[in-house]
């Protein structure tokens, strides 16, 4: 038994007890309120986000929590450990009743994830890694594709919340890439996409803007289904860097290509 198994344990049972929650709410009415333009947050993150942080400390009461919706649940400022939790990732796709939503939760020890659980409860499909492990879907080893070239791959990206405002809105990397790929897909759901990758699913996902909750456990995913993360520019993706590619390694060099293709345009460099 691994050293990460009692974390693992707990972050997998409370990632489904956080999808039946989902499902459950989704039945019912949904509260709806702005967090910015286009920045949806609801009564059911929330409540997700209240599930997974008040069973984690009771596990773990000394652990420190950065959760989005920003429970404060008093935990040690000096604790090596930290969970990363996205309590409903999709919340756009889940107030319109669109199937494509997760719960996403990763541990930190010294400041490096370790452990990853992203949990979609339409699917029943639980996606998980530990550090040198491996990944797996609902406990059977994944992979990521095979797909040599990008001009044959199935690619998957995001928009942010604020792309009326924020000119670094994606837009250009999404018109050239989509030109240079087989095809694009945008899904809404980040911590989902990773995992598609490390599936197998689509060979390449790339978003700009994103935050650590959105990205940390399924980054670790990727990586552990043998695939390749990091900034567009191919430099090392840390969690708090905004912008991340995430692919089968093999199509990676020719996707950072493609992104310093706008830098020599001129645009925002990243
Ligand atoms: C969002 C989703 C979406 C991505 C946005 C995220 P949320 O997270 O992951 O796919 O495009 O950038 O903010 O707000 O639904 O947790
Ligand atoms: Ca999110
Ligand atoms: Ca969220």
């Amino acid at each position: 038994m691994s050293s990460l198994a009692p974390f693992t344990k707990v972050a997998l049972r409370v990632a489904r007890q956080a999808g039946v929650l989902l499902q459950a709410a989704s039945r019912g009415e949904i509260e709806v309120a702005d967090k910015g333009v286009r920045n949806l947050v609801t009564n059911v993150d929330r409540a997700s986000e209240a599930l997974i942080v008040r069973t984690l400390l009771r596990h773990f009461p000394t652990h420190r929590i950065l959760a989005e919706e920003g429970t404060d649940a008093g935990a040690s400022p000096r604790s090596r450990y930290r969970w990363l939790i996205d309590p409903l990732d999709g919340t756009t796709n889940y107030t319109h009743r669109f199937p494509f939503y997760c719960v996403s939760i990763a541990l930190e020890i010294d400041d490096v994830v370790q452990l990853g659980v992203v949990y979609d409860p339409i699917r029943r499909e639980c996606f998980s890694a530990e550090a040198d492990a491996g990944a797996q879907l609902n406990g059977r080893t994944i992979a990521v594709s095979s797909t040599a070239r990008l001009k044959n791959s199935l690619l998957v990206t995001g928009f942010s919340a604020d792309i009326q405002t924020n000119p670094d809105n994606n837009f250009d990397h999404f018109t050239r890439l989509s030109l240079a790929a087989q095809a694009v897909r945008r899904t809404g759901s980040a911590a989902l996409d990773l995992c598609y990758v490390a599936a197998g699913r689509s060979d390449g996902f790339w978003e700009m803007n994103l935050h650590p909750w959105d990205t940390a456990a399924g980054r670790l995913i990727v990586t552990e289904a043998g695939g390749r993360v990091s900034r567009f520019s191919g430099r090392p993706h840390t969690l708090d860097a905004p912008d991340i590619l995430a692919t089968n390694g093999q199509i990676h060099p020719e996707m950072v290509r493609a992104f310093a293709a706008r830098k020599v345009a001129g645009g925002p460099r990243r």
